[in-house]
């Protein structure tokens, strides 16, 4: 894989359409693909709203090994990987990647039996677990053989905003543990057991990382959105410091995670926070457009074939329904990317089989020509695509399996 450092070129939409049908002339549709110049001007971005202070990358949002090392490999401030599945990171793990944080419980007992045959192998290298609960501590120590040594533990943080004395919820439903006190009981029931050895805390704030304060259409909305992530990440930032200190006394921590690409600035600008997380920031989805700060491009998309005219300002192209996950709505569907200024039918949406795009640029569509898309999520894509075509400049340099490809279903 190419690996050398450039900044990406600043490119018109015509251009960058230009240089997409030039680069993937032989490549016959539907594929995905992976442009280098956008990666590598995310890289520097994601790295400079850091600070300094190292990201963690967050393996479900890139769901392709070849780019997860390439990621890892580009900077020394790139440290470690946030998993989503056991089986997953014991997988990560065998094929030699270090300092992995599962980011979400388990409750998978065969690979907890793996994890601890790892851990006694490594007992102070292996991957660390997410609980938030005695209930995750009893799970663990019924499913691990009582001669293991102790399997890592991270606590999770829930940093949700609960204003007006908690009427109102606002943060995923995450971690029960949102106090210092409850956080430090926590970690003395974790002290007190011989199965699980504290390491970590991690807070996401995905009511900020994960919701733009610029999306289309809704100015009282973004308005209202960037007020309260304001007055959340204030209340975050003393509360966050308050708990690692309380956790602290019980037992010193080797990690203190918070943030996604979203909130990468001001997660990092915490003194409690030793490690950030980013991956979508790596591909840019276009729910990461509608983010007054962030200014990424976008490197990732998929293109399919032009396979009908129904019209004079419509094609219809082959599949294309690859619907992100999360509440469901219009911002969840892919976006035409290029050629400039399609939109989806918006009483068709994005379709299981087929998926008309309509717009002046579809009347000079023909069979056969390509549609280029954007997945609203990041990782997703890969779950839909065996490899991705790696564009580096004007060429396609590679071919890389994602997750997918490589016959791994994780979720
Ligand atoms: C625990 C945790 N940290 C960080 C992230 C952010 O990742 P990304 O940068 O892909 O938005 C997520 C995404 O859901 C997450 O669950």
């Amino acid at each position: 894989m190419a690996t050398q450092a450039e900044p990406a070129t600043t490119q018109t939409t015509a251009d960058q359409f230009a240089r997409y049908e030039a680069a993937f002339e032989s490549i016959p549709p539907p594929f995905a693909f992976v442009d280098l110049d956008a990666m590598r001007a995310n890289v520097t971005d994601l790295l400079g709203m850091a600070r300094g202070v190292p990201i963690r990358v967050a393996s479900k949002s890139v769901r392709c090994r070849a780019l997860l090392r390439w990621i890892l490999e580009r900077d020394a401030r790139f440290r470690g990987l946030l998993t989503f599945t056991l089986p997953e990171t014991l997988w990560l793990a065998r094929e030699g990647f270090e300092n992995l944080l599962l980011a979400y419980p388990t409750a998978d007992r065969e690979a907890l039996g793996e994890l601890a045959t790892r851990t006694t192998g490594d007992p102070d290298g292996a991957p660390v677990l997410m609980v938030d609960s005695g209930a995750h501590l009893d799970f663990i120590e019924a499913a691990v053989p009582a001669r293991s040594a102790p399997i890592r533990v991270c606590i999770e943080l829930d940093v949700g905003w609960w204003p007006l004395g908690g009427r109102v919820k606002i943060g995923p439903k995450r971690s029960p543990i949102r106090t210092p006190e409850a956080a430090a009981a926590l970690a003395r029931a974790i002290a007190s057991r011989r199965s699980v050895r504290l390491v970590g805390l991690m807070a996401y704030e995905g009511h900020i990382a994960g919701v733009g304060d610029d999306a289309p259409g809704s100015r009282l909305r973004n308005i209202a959105i960037h007020a309260m992530q304001r007055a959340s990440a204030r209340e975050i930032r003393s509360r966050r410091a308050a708990v690692v200190d309380a956790v602290s006394r019980v037992a010193p921590l080797e990690l203190v995670n918070g943030g996604g690409t979203g909130s990468l600035a001001a997660t990092a600008s915490e003194p409690a926070v030793t490690e950030v997380t980013a991956g979508s920031g790596f591909y840019d989805p276009v729910l990461f457009d509608h983010y007054r700060s962030l200014d990424l491009r976008p490197a990732a998309g998929f293109a399919m074939p032009v396979v009908r005219k129904p019209g004079g300002r419509v094609a219809t192209v082959l599949g294309g329904g690859y619907i992100a996950s999360g509440p469901s709505g219009r911002d969840r569907l892919p976006k035409p990317y290029k050629p400039r200024e399609l939109r989806l039918d918006p009483f068709e949406g994005a379709g299981e089989v087929q998926t008309p795009v309509i717009g002046d640029a579809a009347a000079s569509l023909t069979l056969g020509d390509r549609v280029y898309f954007r997945h609203a999520k990041a990782g997703e894509l890969c779950e839909r695509f065996s490899k991705l075509y790696l564009l580096d400049g004007d060429r396609v340099v590679d071919e890389l399996p994602t997750y997918r490809g490589e016959g791994k279903c994780f979720l």
